[in-house]
C-alpha cells in the first residue's frame, strides 16, 4: 500500500530554517524516518516537496490513482489555499494534516487551516516525530492497526 508524503513551501530548508521553531532535522531525514516507520505497516512512502501551490495540487491529484492516503504539511499554504483544500476534498483520499510547530501557539494568522475540515485530523506541535504520529494515524484510519 502506498501513501503520499507531501511537504509545501520552505520545508526544503528544514535543518537550517528557524531551528528554534522547526528543529534541526532535515526534510530528507524526515522522509527517511517516515519510510522506515511506514514499513512497519507495509506501507510504501512516495515523498514530494514543492514550493509551488499548483505542483502540490498536481501531486494530490496524482495520489488519487496510486496512494491509499496522504500526509501533508502544506506549510504557509495551510493558511491561504482553497486550491489545496479543494484538491484534497476532490480526490477523496484520507488525509492527515501535520505541522512541526504548534500553529495555535504562534501568530494569529497561523491559527486557521483551510485544510483541517477536509482532513481526517491534524497533528501539530510535536516536531519531526509528528510525522511518525501521522503515519500511525493514517494506518489506524486505513484499518492496519489492531
Ligand atoms: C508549518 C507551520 C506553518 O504556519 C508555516 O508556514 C510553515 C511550517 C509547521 O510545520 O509548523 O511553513 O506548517
Amino acid at each position: 500500500m502506498e501513501i503520499a508524503l507531501l511537504n509545501g513551501p520552505n520545508l526544503n530548508l528544514l535543518g537550517t530554517r528557524e531551528p528554534e521553531i522547526y528543529g534541526n532535522t532535515t526534510l530528507s531525514d524526515i522522509e527517511q524516518r517516515v519510510s522506515v516507520h511506514a514499513a512497519r505497516y507495509e506501507m510504501q512512502v512516495k515523498a514530494f516537496q514543492s514550493n509551488h501551490e499548483g505542483a502540490l495540487v498536481d501531486a494530490i491529484h496524482a495520489a488519487r490513482t496510486s496512494a491509499a492516503g496522504i500526509i501533508i504539511n502544506a506549510g504557509a499554504y495551510t493558511h491561504t489555499s482553497i486550491g489545496l483544500r479543494d484538491a484534497i476534498s476532490g480526490v477523496g483520499l484520507p488525509t492527515v494534516e501535520i505541522h512541526l510547530s504548534n500553529i495555535y501557539a504562534r501568530d494569529a494568522f497561523r491559527h486557521h487551516s483551510y485544510l483541517a475540515a477536509v482532513c481526517v485530523g491534524q497533528i501539530s506541535g510535536f516536531g519531526w516525530r509528528g510525522y511518525l504520529l501521522a503515519v500511525d494515524a493514517l494506518a489506524g484510519h486505513l484499518g492496519l492497526l489492531p
